[in-house]
C-alpha cells in the first residue's frame, strides 16, 4: 500500500483520490456575451442590460447526455457543473428566486438534465454552487460588485442584509441536495474577507465565513448528505484544498501540521471559466497531457474546464481539447486512476524530462516521458527492482540491461544501480508515452 497518508477530513474522499480526473462546468448568462463568466463586473454592466441576457438564454442545441458522453470519452470520472455562478443566475428551478433558466426561453431545469446525463454514463455528480451573488438584493455592493463604482453605491447598500442572504443560501443548496438524489461534491467559490476596502468605504468590505454563517452552510449540506466531499473556500476547512490555475511543485501539505492534504486542481482549456469567443490562449495538447500527469505525479486531481456555448454545446476548440484526452486516456489511463505520487524511496530516481505515477499497491510504476529520449531511459538506483517492463499504450516489451548501458561493453554509463530501458529511435504513436514498470 502506498505509504502516503493524508489528513482525515469529514467527508468521503476515497473515490476521489481513485478517480483523479473530473470536469469542472461553468455556464450560465455570461455564454451569451462570450466575454468570461465576470463580465457583469468587469463591465459593470446594468443590470438593465444584463437582463436581456436573460431574455434571449436559449440554449436549443443542449444535450447533457452529449456533454456526458465526451466527459466520459475523456477518461473524466466525476463532473462539476456551476448551478450558480457570480452572476446569480441558477440554471435550476429553484422556488426561491425567478432569476432561473425555467424563467428563461430556455424553460428547462438544466440541473435536472445534467444529473441524469452524468449519473447514466457512471460519473460522480458534483455542484458548484458561487458564495458571491450580484443579483441578489440583499447582496452588499463592494469592491467586485458590478455597482461598486456607481455614484449612489453606498445608498445601494441601504436596506441589504446579509443574514437573509445566507438563508437564501442554505435554502438554496437544501434544495440542491434534496431535489437530485446523491451528490457527491460540493464546490463553494470563494471568500476575499482579505481585501481591504479603501478608506471611507468600510461598508465595500469583503466576505468571508461569518458573512455567509458557513458553518450552519455547511451543517446543511452535511445534514442532507453527509459523505459529501466539500471544499474549502467557505473559509472553513472541509476535505478539498483547491489551488486553482497554477501547476502545484509538490504535494500540498498543512501549514502548521505538515500533514499531507486531498487537494485538487482547477485548470481551463483557454484562460476564461466561461465560454469566451475570442479567448486564443488555449494550451496545446501536449501541456494538456502534462498538466493530467504532473498533477497526479503529486498526488492530486485535476478538474478541468469546459465552458459551453449559450446554444448548449461544447465548441469545436473546447472538443478537440477533450479529444485529446480521449485518445490519451483510452490506451494510458491506468497511470492515472488508482495511482499517485511515487513512494519516497523511489521519487528521487526519476530521469530528467520524465514524471512517475504510482499504483496505491506499490507494484507498477509508471514512467511518462515528457520529452522522448534517444534510444535508453536510464534509471539510477532501480536495478534489480524491476521484473517486467512494457509501453502502457499498446503492451509491446521494452527491454532492458541492469548496470550500464550494454554497449560495445565501454561502459559510458555505469553503477551497479543502473537500470537501462531501450526505447525505440522513433517516438511511438502517443503524445506522452509511458512505460509501465513491474515491481519485484
Ligand atoms: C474563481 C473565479 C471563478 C471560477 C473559479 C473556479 O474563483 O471567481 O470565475 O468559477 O475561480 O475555480
Amino acid at each position: 500500500m502506498s505509504s502516503y497518508v493524508t489528513k482525515k477530513t469529514p467527508g468521503d474522499t476515497a473515490w476521489f483520490t481513485h478517480d483523479r480526473f473530473g470536469m469542472f462546468i461553468h455556464w450560465g448568462l455570461y455564454s451569451l456575451p462570450a466575454r468570461h463568466e465576470w463580465i457583469k463586473t468587469r463591465e459593470k454592466i446594468s443590470e438593465e442590460k444584463y437582463d436581456k441576457y436573460f431574455k434571449y438564454f436559449n440554449p436549443d442545441l443542449f444535450d447533457a447526455r452529449e456533454w456526458a458522453r465526451q466527459a466520459k470519452a475523456a477518461g473524466m470520472k466525476y463532473a462539476v457543473l456551476t448551478t450558480k455562478h457570480h452572476e446569480g443566475f441558477c440554471l435550476f428551478d429553484s422556488q426561491y428566486t425567478d432569476y432561473k433558466s425555467t424563467n428563461t426561453p430556455c424553460g428547462r431545469d438544466l440541473v435536472r438534465e445534467y444529473v441524469d446525463a452524468f449519473r447514466a454514463e457512471g460519473l460522480k455528480i458534483g455542484f458548484y454552487y458561487s458564495l458571491i451573488d450580484w443579483h441578489h438584493p440583499d447582496f452588499p455592493v463592494d469592491m467586485l460588485h458590478p455597482r461598486r463604482d456607481d455614484e449612489n453605491a453606498e445608498q445601494l447598500n441601504e436596506g441589504r442584509d446579509m443574514r437573509r442572504y445566507a438563508q437564501y443560501m442554505r435554502d438554496q443548496v437544501t434544495e440542491l441536495l434534496t431535489n437530485y438524489g446523491k451528490i457527491d461534491i460540493l464546490w463553494f467559490d470563494f471568500s476575499y474577507s482579505g481585501h481591504v476596502p479603501p478608506e471611507g468605504k468600510e461598508w465595500m468590505k469583503g466576505k468571508g465565513k461569518d458573512d455567509w454563517e458557513a458553518e450552519a452552510l455547511i451543517k446543511t449540506a452535511r445534514d442532507l448528505q453527509p459523505g459529501i466531499i466539500i471544499d474549502n473556500r467557505t473559509e472553513i476547512e472541509q476535505d478539498l484544498w483547491t489551488p486553482e490555475q497554477y501547476q502545484m511543485t509538490e504535494w500540498l501539505r498543512d501549514k502548521e501540521t505538515g500533514e499531507l492534504l486531498t487537494w485538487e486542481a482547477c485548470q481551463t482549456f483557454s484562460g476564461s471559466w466561461g465560454y469566451y469567443r475570442d479567448e486564443m490562449t488555449w494550451k496545446s495538447p501536449e501541456m494538456l497531457i502534462r498538466m493530467l500527469v504532473n498533477t497526479v505525479a503529486l498526488g492530486g486531481n485535476l478538474l478541468m474546464n469546459v465552458g459551453p456555448t449559450s446554444r448548449g454545446y461544447f465548441d469545436y476548440r473546447a472538443e478537440e481539447a477533450l479529444k485529446v484526452y480521449a485518445d490519451w486516456m483510452k490506451y494510458n489511463s491506468r497511470s492515472i486512476y488508482g495511482c499517485t505520487m511515487a513512494e519516497p524511496d523511489l521519487l528521487p530516481m526519476c530521469p530528467a524530462d520524465c514524471r512517475f505515477t504510482q499504483s496505491e499497491d506499490g507494484k507498477r510504476l509508471y514512467v511518462h516521458l515528457f520529452a522522448y529520449p534517444y534510444k535508453h531511459v536510464q534509471i539510477k538506483g532501480l536495478a534489480g527492482r524491476v521484473d517486467y517492463a512494457q509501453f502502457l499504450h499498446d503492451g509491446s516489451e521494452v527491454l532492458f540491461t541492469e548496470r550500464s548501458v550494454n554497449h560495445f561493453g565501454d561502459g559510458l554509463a555505469e553503477g551497479d544501480d543502473l537500470l537501462v530501458l531501450e526505447v525505440p529511435e522513433v517516438k511511438p504513436h502517443c503524445l506522452v508515452p509511458v512505460i509501465e514498470l513491474f515491481l519485484k
